[in-house]
């Protein structure tokens, strides 16, 4: 059961302030019969809600795939910096979307928003093994034969982190892909094996795939097949 003031400032109709003078004004009916009342509380999958006699449509989760820019930090809210969240238009911000998991400042590439906590919880639990792949970018020249060491696992001192794929891509290029999640995995695996990271982009999260038709800094919402794929992935 939600307010009806929420639902109705989440499909985009005005801040909770402007919604509630418009429920108090008599311009909201539910299944017919008008609501004054803005914490009125309804299952709105269930009921039939209407402003000035146009139907509002509720879609309860969102899913979007953003092209993180490097200089922004994956919170939700921060004082001093910019944070994902400010890439985002207000009207999608309504939902309470949160990034699922965590990119570096300076890091690139795939990060995904929902407010679909369940799903979200599930896609970064080490249960589900969830793959992410990177893409990176070193100082020193790599030779091919010092990545193996990450495939067989490297010790971080707190914890033996592991790639189950690693590709070399050119001479200061490669690829991996990691199950885990660990603060700053990447860039503390390469270390741990003589490079030195000067650029960092997810390309892919589980099933998804960065996609490049996303302009660096914007997003999109997921197709219909892309969230039921991911849903599969935590089945
Ligand atoms: N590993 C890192 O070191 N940084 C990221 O942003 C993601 C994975």
């Amino acid at each position: 059961m939600e307010r009806l003031d929420k639902i109705i400032s989440h499909a985009g109709k005005g801040t909770r302030k402007q919604v509630r003078a418009l429920i108090k004004s008599g311009s909201v009916t539910v299944d017919g019969d008008l609501v004054s009342d803005p914490g009125f509380k309804i299952d709105p999958e269930h009921v039939k809600i209407e402003v000035d006699g146009e139907l509002i449509y509720y879609t309860r989760y969102v899913y979007l795939m953003l092209n993180k820019p490097a200089g922004f930090i994956t919170a939700t809210e921060d004082t001093f910096h910019n944070t994902v969240l400010d890439l985002i238009d207000p009207e999608d911000r309504r939902k309470d979307i949160f990034p699922v998991g965590r990119l570096d400042k300076d890091t690139e590439g795939l990060l995904l928003l929902t407010n679909d906590g369940p799903l979200a919880h599930m896609l970064l639990a080490p249960r589900y093994k969830i793959p992410k792949k990177y893409c990176f970018e070193t100082i020193e020249e790599i030779d091919k034969n010092s990545l193996s060491a990450l495939l067989t696992g490297v010790d971080l001192g707190d914890y033996v982190a592991t790639a189950t794929s690693v590709r070399v891509l050119g001479s200061n290029n490669a690829e991996l892909v990691i199950e885990e999640g660990k603060f700053h995995q990447v860039k503390r695996m390469c270390a741990a094996v003589g490079y030195t990271i000067i650029y960092l982009e997810r390309t892919e999260f589980g099933p998804l795939l960065l996609d490049r038709k996303i302009p660096r800094g914007s997003y999109r919402y997921l197709t219909e097949k892309e969230i039921d794929v991911l849903r599969e992935a935590v089945r």
